[in-house]
Parts: C-alpha cells; structure tokens; sequence
C-alpha cells in the first residue's frame, strides 16, 4: 500500500517528509556528499565576495551557505524545514538562518546582491512563481543561481534508481504531480523561464559530481532514506518490488563501474545562473 495519504498534494509531500529529521539527516550525512561537491561551482556563480548580501533559498542543512560564507558573503539561508535550519545553524554560524517558505517570502524588494537555491527547484510546487520572487528582492545587475541533477539521458545514479522503479516498482505507488526532477536541467526550459522573469546573460556548467561507495547498491539506500521524492517512491514498496528494484540499481552499478570493491557513481549537476537584465 502506498506510504503516503491519497489526498497528498506534492506541496504537503516535500513539507511533511524534509520536516522528519531522519530524512533530513539522512541527506546532510550521505546523499549530499554529492551535492557538496556542487558547492564551489555556485559560489563562483554569483561571484560571491565579501561585503555581498546572498539569499541561500532551500539551503537545507547549510552547505552552499557554509560556501558562501567562507567567501566573505553576508548570508540569510531560508528552509521550511526546521530540522535543516538546526544543522544549518550549527555548521554555520556566521550565517542568519530563517524558517520560511520558497514559495512565498517575506523580504523587501530589491535587497539582496545574489541567490542561490542548490537542489531546491524540483521540490517547489511553481519553479516559475519562485524564480519571479527571486527577480523581485535582487538589487539591479543581482546573479541567481541554482543547482539540479542531471536526468537519465547521461550517465547518473539518478537514471539508475528512476530507472529500476520505472521497471519494477508497484504500478500502484505514484508521486502527486508536481515538477520533474530534471526539468530545470533542460537549458531551453531554465532559460525560457530566466528570461520571462527579468534575467539575462543565462548559462550552464555540468558538475562531474559522484558518490563514492563500498556496496554498489548504495545508492539505492541514499534514495530510500535521504531523499522526499525518492523516499515516497521506495519507501511503500511491496518487499518484492523493493527487492527487484535494488538488485536492478546493483547490476547497472556493476555493469557500468566494474566489480568493486568500491565504486565511483556518478551523479552528476547542472548549474545554471543568470543576470538580472538591464
Ligand atoms: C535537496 S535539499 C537541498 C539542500 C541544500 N540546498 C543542498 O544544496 O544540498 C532541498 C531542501 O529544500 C527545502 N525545501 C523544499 N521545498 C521548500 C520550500 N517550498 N520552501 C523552503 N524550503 C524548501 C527542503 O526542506 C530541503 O532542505
């Protein structure tokens, strides 16, 4: 049966599942090995330098914060996941952090010199609506940018775990709708959006990032525990499916990477940034 209530919209999804601190650490301890990786590309992004007011939105446990920070960059982190905000506040203390909403912030327009958002975008129900708030509290010449994984079209342990449900998961276990995991990896559609909301100057930077592990189903896991979306998919799974769907992210890792004993896997990022126009 599927974990989640049938009435779930993907808002309520992504808000109950980040609020449990397992996920949450789960994310900050092992998936996000990955995503750390993607951190100094972001920086260099918005060419953070110290003085710099930097909004850090879905900042999560604090990374692209701690990034930022380390550059000199006065940075606001916002999450409306507290147990985030308290590994957040703990790794970074020279940050201010806030509890707040993506979708719906409450700063003055006009205040900030750049945001980042590091694997925020496929978690908000409207990436559009966010991106227009974002134009809206940037100083003039302000810089965004954000991170997302790579889709399934290159090599990644995204495709591998998508994948292995795609082909094995219970036909009865879907997500609310909701925006693709890897839409904003798509440069025509990053743009197009950038662009309706006031920015210029749109460009991407693919990130080699991967995770390096002992057991080649370790990927699996990451998903399972330290992911929402991931996490809802293979969480209710029959112990059959389950079972069918690790064996199958096993054999793509032994196929591509080699036997072991441990593994490179990619999982690679795109980074996008831009420019408020002039
Ligand atoms: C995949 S984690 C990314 C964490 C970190 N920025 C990184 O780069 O690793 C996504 C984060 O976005 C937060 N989040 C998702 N939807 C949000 C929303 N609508 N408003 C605020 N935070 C949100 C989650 O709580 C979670 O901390």
């Amino acid at each position: 049966m599927p974990e989640a209530p049938q009435s779930d919209t993907f808002a309520a999804l992504e808000r109950r599942e980040w609020a449990r601190a397992e996920l949450a650490r789960a994310y900050a301890e092992v998936f996000a090995k990955a995503a750390d990786m993607v951190v100094p590309t972001m920086v260099n992004a918005v060419r953070a330098e110290p003085g710099m007011q930097v909004l850090d939105l879905c900042c999560g446990h604090g990374n692209v914060s701690a990034g930022l920070a380390a550059a000199g960059a006065k940075v606001t982190g916002l999450d409306f996941s507290p147990a985030m905000l308290n590994m957040a506040r703990a790794a970074v203390p020279a940050a201010h952090f806030i509890e707040g909403d993506a979708m719906d912030f409450p700063f003055a327009g006009g205040v900030y010199d750049a945001v980042t958002i590091g694997f925020g975008m496929p978690h908000v129900p409207d990436p559009p609506r966010v991106l227009a708030e974002v134009r809206r509290v940037l100083r003039r010449r302000g810089r965004i940018a954000f991170s997302v994984w790579c889709g399934p079209e290159v090599d990644t342990a995204f495709g591998y775990v998508f994948g292995a449900i795609d082909a094995h998961g219970s036909p009865d276990i879907a997500l609310p709708p909701g925006p693709g995991a890897n839409d904003y990896a798509d440069p025509e559609l990053a743009f197009s959006v950038l662009e309706a909301a006031g920015f210029a100057e749109c460009r991407q930077e693919i990130v080699q990032s991967k995770w390096q592990v002992q057991d080649p189903g370790a990927p699996y896991d990451f998903f399972l525990h330290g992911t929402a979306r991931g996490g809802a998919l293979l969480r209710p799974q029959p112990p059959e499916c389950a079972a069918a769907i690790r064996a199958a992210v096993v054999a793509k890792v032994l196929q591509n990477h080699g036997a072991g004993p441990s593994w490179d896997v990619p999982i690679p990022a795109v980074v996008t940034s831009a420019v408020v126009a002039e």
